[in-house]
């Protein structure tokens, strides 16, 4: 096998898993994993990526708990506006998507920092070059780079994942303020970690045709 076909099965095989065994994740293969992620490119080399690997079951279903409420509340609002339909397909669909991480033995926040640079300080800041909004996504995209890693490393390890952003999209806030995390850090995603009960269906992808243009 070839360096490219190895990665190439790697890519392929990924799922992203919902459902975990009981089995723990080491500290050891976190740490492992987290080097993977860290060698991810980014932005002159700013590397806007941090990682909290919570590993407590009980704090993993507060987080789950404060996804629910955060969505009970919306669903809430929606049917006040009379949007009843909506609220229960938010609740009923949307609600398991969200919290599909509550059997996962550990819960990794990704976390995007400020994108500070000396191009930013000297060149970038002083002419306005663009708006803030757009240094905040500068961050994200790196350490989505990061979390991309680090899946395909722990699906190598043979760990599994699933990258989420219901629970941040419902309770960012909230998953904040209970781990402490900073206010100019951004909750990018989180990613659930540990070991499969079961192997979802590969799920099918747009042709390459349909989503490439070449330009000669
Ligand atoms: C940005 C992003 C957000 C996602 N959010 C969720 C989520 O909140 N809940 C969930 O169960 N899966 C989530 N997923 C996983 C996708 O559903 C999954 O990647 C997609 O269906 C393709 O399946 P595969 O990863 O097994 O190939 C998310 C994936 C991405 C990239």
């Amino acid at each position: 096998m070839t360096l490219y076909d190895t990665v190439k099965e790697v890519i392929h095989s990924r799922r992203s898993v919902r459902r975990f065994t009981e089995q723990p994740v080491a500290v050891e293969d976190v740490k492992e994993l987290i080097d993977c992620a860290r060698y991810a490119p980014s932005d002159t080399n700013s590397q806007t990526w941090e990682f909290i690997a919570v590993m407590n079951r009980e704090r993993i279903r507060q987080i789950e708990q404060m996804t629910w409420d955060a969505l009970h509340a919306k669903a809430a609002e929606a049917e006040k506006r009379g949007l009843t339909k909506e609220a229960r397909l938010l609740v009923k669909s949307f609600g398991p998507y969200a919290t599909a991480f509550s059997d996962a033995p550990v819960l990794i926040i990704g976390l995007a920092t400020p994108y500070t640079s000396k191009f930013r300080d000297r060149i970038f800041d002083p002419i306005q070059f663009v708006p803030e909004a757009v240094w905040e996504e500068e961050g994200i995209k790196s350490s989505c780079l990061a979390l991309q890693n680090l899946m395909l490393a722990a699906h190598a390890r043979g760990l599994a994942t699933c990258p989420m952003t219901g629970p941040v999209l419902l309770a960012a806030d909230a998953i904040k303020s209970l781990l402490d995390i900073p206010p100019d850090r951004q909750v990018n995603m989180v990613l659930s970690l540990g070991y499969a009960a079961d192997t979802p269906a590969k799920l099918p992808r747009k042709p390459v045709e349909e989503i490439l243009r070449i330009i000669e």
